[in-house]
């Protein structure tokens, strides 16, 4: 699915190298490089990838603005703007309150009637005289020129770190604000504290009248650091959210829900989460990842990239990549996840999409927690990803190949089961059994496609997670590498065999 091709060497790849060797300045602007672009390909679409901005200082918000640049926040209190076809940047403003510890100056999203009322709404942390953290909702004005006229909208506690966040505007003009838990688990739950919620305001900071717990501007609850919130095209809300040590979540969000947190991760797939569920009603995930990616700013995507569309495009900072979660039809569950640019720019923060299709990404290699290589001198960046062309069918067919093989196998395996029963299969004693001597594992086909769809508790408490969210074919994938090279001599299980399970299930 996803391979580097090199630039084609010639007329065209001479100009790329005598442009990308110019460095020019312009009154008003960075420094501005303008490099060529790289080629990268999915199954049938060929996508130019291409740095538009470097050496920021963690982009942490990046909206499509009505001028057709972006707009973006820094970490270091900026508001930005940037020609996304020249490179040139222009400074709207830097606040002078922000507090920057894993947080700053994080989110923002402008007014959408724009015209009437050129209004942004930025979210960042700040601490008083007397040493309290909190997060401040802010509305600016823009003149043409810098945004001016500051209101304070609204007030909340903050925190060193568990801060989330991100703000969207619904379709019917509500301000939707997804914010972190701050470690306090005691009101994570309560519809009088503002902590692990979705909130929801009036544009002018109010609180609602239709909102769920009258007086409260909780919409939502039961969330830990939720940095993604993106609304599809048909107004269904999204939301990303960091886990502990497991069960990183993308959950729906719906009116009045609660989501679990911290009484649930992920699934209820253990005995004192079912405990929990049973008396309170919560919503489950429509996707939960185990070991952690740490998923950040995320995006509906429905523009001309084929392979991506009716998607969710999401930022990793842990596991460095772009997930690709395409949904059904009603835009309500994940049917499917791709996996691109892994490693390839570090740390990734949020994620913008142009009115053309073109998808456009942030590094966060400068923040409080750089990866190994990273960051780079250029970093951070903003890097664009278009469509370049199609593919020619013959060559179609040697990449679809390449990707059903066992290095994907691997690669779910390393992702959803080694965690517990390790790399090798051996587990760990008295906790996780080992995969190499299972006799459940190398046994009956359809049993053992039960016991992973709904997994279990074992009689030493640990759970096994259910694997029920993952599609028939990343299954038929992950349960056959296990059985076929971790048990030995056992035959693959087909995705036919998967779905037939599933249906027998019902
Ligand atoms: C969070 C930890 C965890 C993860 C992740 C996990 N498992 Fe397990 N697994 C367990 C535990 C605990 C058991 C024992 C459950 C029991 O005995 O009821 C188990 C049991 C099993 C067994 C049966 C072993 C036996 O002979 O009793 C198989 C097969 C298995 N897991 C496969 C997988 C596969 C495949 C994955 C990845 C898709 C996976 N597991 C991911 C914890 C985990």
């Amino acid at each position: 699915m996803r391979k580097r091709v090199p630039l084609p060497i010639g007329w065209v790849g001479l100009l790329l190298f005598l442009i990308a060797s110019v460095s020019f300045r312009v009154p008003g602007m960075l420094n501005v490089r303008v490099e060529p672009a790289e080629s990268y390909t999915l199954d049938s679409t060929r996508l130019d990838v291409k740095t538009v901005a470097v050496n920021l200082n963690v982009p942490w918000d990046m909206v499509w603005g009505p001028d057709n640049w972006i707009w973006f926040t820094e970490q270091d209190g900026k508001v930005r703007r940037l020609n996304p076809e020249t490179g040139q940047i222009i400074d709207l403003l830097q606040i002078g309150d922000y507090y920057r510890k894993r947080l700053g100056l994080a989110s923002m999203v402008l007014h959408p009637d724009w015209k009437k009322t050129p209004q942004v709404f930025i979210n960042y942390t700040h601490i008083q005289k007397d040493s309290v953290i909190v997060s401040k909702l802010v509305r600016y004005t823009y003149n043409g020129k810098i945004l001016t006229h500051p209101t304070l909208l609204y007030q909340i506690p903050g925190y060193l770190g568990h801060n989330g966040s991100r703000l969207v505007i619904s379709k019917d003009r509500k301000l939707l604000w997804a914010t972190g838990d701050l470690k306090q688990h005691e009101t994570i739950l309560e519809p009088n504290a503002t902590n692990g919620k979705v909130l929801r305001l009036n544009l002018d900071g109010t609180i609602p009248a239709d909102n769920p717990f009258p007086g409260s501007p909780v919409w939502s609850m039961g969330f830990r650091v939720p940095q993604g919130l993106a609304y599809t095209d048909n107004g269904n809300l999204f939301i990303a959210e960091h886990g502990d040590a497991t069960d990183d979540e993308v959950n729906r969000v719906v009116k009045g829900a609660s989501y679990g947190w911290p009484h649930i991760a992920g699934f209820s797939d253990l005995p004192g989460e079912e405990r929990y569920a049973a008396e309170h009603p919560s919503v489950f995930p429509v996707k939960a990842w185990t070991p952690t990616i740490a998923p950040a700013g995320m995006d509906y995507y429905n523009g001309n990239i084929p392979e991506w569309k009716n998607a969710l495009l999401l930022t990793t900072l842990k596991d460095q990549s772009l997930r690709v979660l395409r949904l059904d039809a009603r835009r309500e569950t994940i049917i499917d996840e791709q996996i691109h640019f892994s490693k390839q720019f570090g740390r990734l923060r949020d994620v913008c999409v142009s009115p053309s299709g073109a998808v456009y990404i942030s590094t966060s290699n400068r923040d409080w927690n750089p990866p190994a290589n990273f960051p780079l001198p250029t970093d951070d960046r903003i890097i664009r990803i278009s469509r370049a062309g199609v593919i020619p069918k013959a060559a179609r067919v040697a990449n679809v190949q390449k990707n059903t093989g066992p290095q994907s196998a691997a690669l779910l395996y390393a992702s959803y089961c080694a965690s517990c029963h390790k790399p090798d299969g051996r587990g760990v004693p008295g906790s996780f059994p080992s995969l190499l001597t299972s006799a459940r594992l190398k046994g009956d086909k359809k049993a053992l496609i039960a016991f992973v769809l709904q997994g279990s508790q074992s009689a030493s408490g640990e759970g096994m997670p259910a694997f029920s969210f993952m599609t028939d074919a990343q299954l038929a994938e992950v349960v056959s590498y296990a059985r076929v090279n971790l048990a030995k001599e056992a035959s693959a299980v087909s995705v036919e065999e998967i779905k037939q399970v599933r249906i027998d299930k019902k």
